[in-house]
């Protein structure tokens, strides 16, 4: 069990788009595994490579059906194929999404904080798993969300870049504020 570091806003590596993995070896399986240890030492829902410092388009996707979070919805949301499965998505690619839904959102890299995002209700992603073989999801609800919010990462994407500058100044002061010592050179 290997947990990575996390790393907050504003460090770099949060705003930077990540390039498409080229190698699917060993290095990558361990790496991908090192990412789905750091969520469940975190309780995340997802990760983004960005947010553990590393610059490949890998995003790590696992929701629990029953879950103790801020989000308003996760105590009436019923359960769905997506719940408990761990799903790694490389090169993620949307190829298509319907609808807009509203959730309260919070991030790793921004610790304590959540607000409202407006997104597609749902996603159809198309992604090659840590042994390069390529499948496609039609994801709803909280794991269209999660996997939009994900791959906005990997694209050097913050979730506060999707809000009011009202809403998003507010945060990012909160987090200047807390005079974050995770930020990288
Ligand atoms: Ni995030």
């Amino acid at each position: 069990m290997t947990a990575l570091r996390i790393f907050e806003w504003p460090s770099k590596v949060l705003e930077v788009p990540a390039q498409e993995v080229v190698l699917f070896d060993n290095a990558l399986r361990a790496f991908v595994a090192d990412m789905h240890d750091t969520m469940k030492e975190t309780a995340g829902i997802g990760l983004a490579a960005n947010q553990v410092g590393d610059l490949r388009r890998i995003v790590t996707i696992e929701i629990p059906s029953v879950r103790n979070d801020k989000s308003e919805k996760s105590a009436t949301e019923e359960p769905k194929w997506w719940h408990n499965k761990r799903f790694t998505f490389i090169n993620p690619v949307v190829t298509n999404s319907e609808g807009t839904d509203r959730w309260q959102e919070g991030c790793l890299s921004f610790p304590d904080i959540f607000d409202f995002v407006e997104r597609a209700s749902e996603v159809w992603v198309k992604a090659f798993d840590e042994n390069g073989k390529e499948f496609e999801v039609h994801a709803d609800g909280l794991f269209a969300v999660c996997l939009q919010h994900e791959i906005d990462h990997i694209n050097g994407i913050v979730f506060f870049k999707r809000m009011s500058k009202l809403k998003s100044d507010r945060i990012k002061a909160k987090m200047l504020k807390r005079g974050n010592i995770h930020v990288d050179a």
